[in-house]
């Protein structure tokens, strides 16, 4: 089954409360929040972020899928915990040693959240294959983290293979899910390769109805 997360980093402004009611009526599976620091990388949603997460939290039912995109790992995790995310995902590259990746597995569970760890394009799928064991999602970004409205990069392809190819061979439940420039024309190369959940952006909220959209990206 392949499920939705509709990422609302690029929602307009004064069209919030609009835009997550028709994303909810859409039947996207989660909300996508896209939680950057300045530091991890250059914007800054954080506060924003924090806002909107609490809103939706107040308005719908629905699972929050918080990708951090920042250093501070252990201060998101604690600033966001308390909104009781489906899902918190976290960065390999923003971890200096494996220690600390346990750290924040273990940190992410206490919460009761799932957990995910996020990869960038230019890190080998390898390096996360020792904590997939332990984790709930792998996060293959196919962007480069830090804006929505990217092209896909399509070499990602290629990745997503091999973690699915890893996954099944050691017969563990983790999920793959894919964050950047998804849309219509991209979903079939990432489903085929083995990505399960789609986190999709800019294709979902320019398009005029968004259930129509959100329903192919199932498909
Ligand atoms: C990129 C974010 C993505 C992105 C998705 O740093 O993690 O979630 O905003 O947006 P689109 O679908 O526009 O690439
Ligand atoms: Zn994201």
């Amino acid at each position: 089954m392949v499920e939705v997360s509709s990422s609302i980093l690029s929602v307009e402004k004064g069209e919030e409360a609009r835009t997550f009611l028709a994303l909810e009526q859409g039947k996207t599976d989660y909300f996508h929040i896209d939680v950057m620091d300045g530091k991890f990388v250059e914007k800054n949603t954080y506060d924003k972020m924090l806002e909107y997460a609490s809103y939706i939290k107040r308005i719908s039912n629905l699972p929050l899928d918080v990708h951090f995109m920042v250093q501070d790992v252990k201060k998101a995790i604690e600033d966001f915990s308390i909104l009781e995310p489906n899902i918190m995902t976290f960065h390999y590259e923003a971890c200096k040693t494996d220690e600390e990746v346990i750290e924040y597995i273990d940190e992410i569970k206490e919460a009761h959240s799932k957990v995910g760890i996020a990869i960038k394009p230019n890190t080998n799928i390898e390096k996360i294959y020792k904590f997939l064991p332990y984790i709930h999602i792998a996060l293959i970004m196919t962007v480069e983290p830090g804006k929505g409205g990217q092209t896909f990069l399509s070499d990602m392809t290629e990745k997503i293979n091999k973690c699915n190819e890893f996954i099944k061979n050691n017969d563990l439940e983790v999920d793959i899910e894919v964050d950047g420039g998804i849309n219509l024309n991209t979903q079939d190369a990432v489903k085929e390769a083995g990505a399960n959940i789609l986190v999709a952006g800019t294709a979902i909220l320019k398009a005029v109805n968004y259930g129509e959209i959100i329903k192919e990206l199932k498909k």
